[in-house]
């Protein structure tokens, strides 16, 4: 068994959390797995929760979207989430979570070797980044750690919700995209 093989199915039996009890899918993460770049989310959401892939709902098409508009898709992508399993009423992971679930985006991380990591929302970048990461104050910059660069993004969810945060995430994609240029 691969690697990756391996990973899947620790990750698709796993009863770390209580999670485990409501769940349809174990979401995993989707992409080529020598994609250079990856996209973390927070958690399922019932339509994810239902396909058993990440970003399938609305946030997935303003995700889609997003992508195209700096020439990136899900051919070129990794994407995957802090927990693999949906929270009642998309409520935001609890740290108990997270911290049962974080081996696996770790795990994917080391066999994925990224060059670019993408935060999308706060749960995220307050995970991958720093505990006290402010994504109002500090989308769309960059911080490098161990070689690896990390930005955060506003979670398609709140651009959804709130469609006055559009033209900072457009700035936030064009850096995205030349970051993307400089390093590939
Ligand atoms: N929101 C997330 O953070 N992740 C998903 O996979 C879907 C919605």
């Amino acid at each position: 068994m691969s690697l990756w093989e391996e990973l899947r199915q620790d990750c698709l039996s796993c009863q770390g959390c209580e999670l485990c009890k409501a769940r349809t899918n174990v979401v995993f993460g989707v992409g080529p797995t020598d994609a250079k770049i990856l996209f973390v989310g927070e958690g399922p959401g019932a339509q994810e929760d239902l396909q058993g892939e990440p970003f399938v709902g609305a946030a997935g098409k303003l995700l889609d979207d997003m992508l195209s508009i700096i020439d990136l898709g899900r051919d070129n992508c990794y994407i995957a989430n802090i927990v693999k399993c949906r929270p009642p009423q998309n409520r935001d992971p609890k740290p108990e979570e997270q911290d049962a679930c974080i081996d696996f985006l770790y795990r994917q991380i080391a066999l994925l070797e990224p060059k670019i990591i993408v935060c999308l929302g706060r749960i995220a970048a307050m995970r991958m980044i720093r505990e006290d990461y402010r994504i109002t104050r500090e989308h769309g910059t960059w911080v490098n750690k161990d070689g690896v660069w990390y930005t955060a993004l506003y979670h398609p969810a709140a651009l959804l919700r709130d469609a006055s945060k559009r033209p900072e995430t457009f700035s936030d994609l064009l850096s995205l995209r030349k970051k993307v240029q400089e390093v590939f």
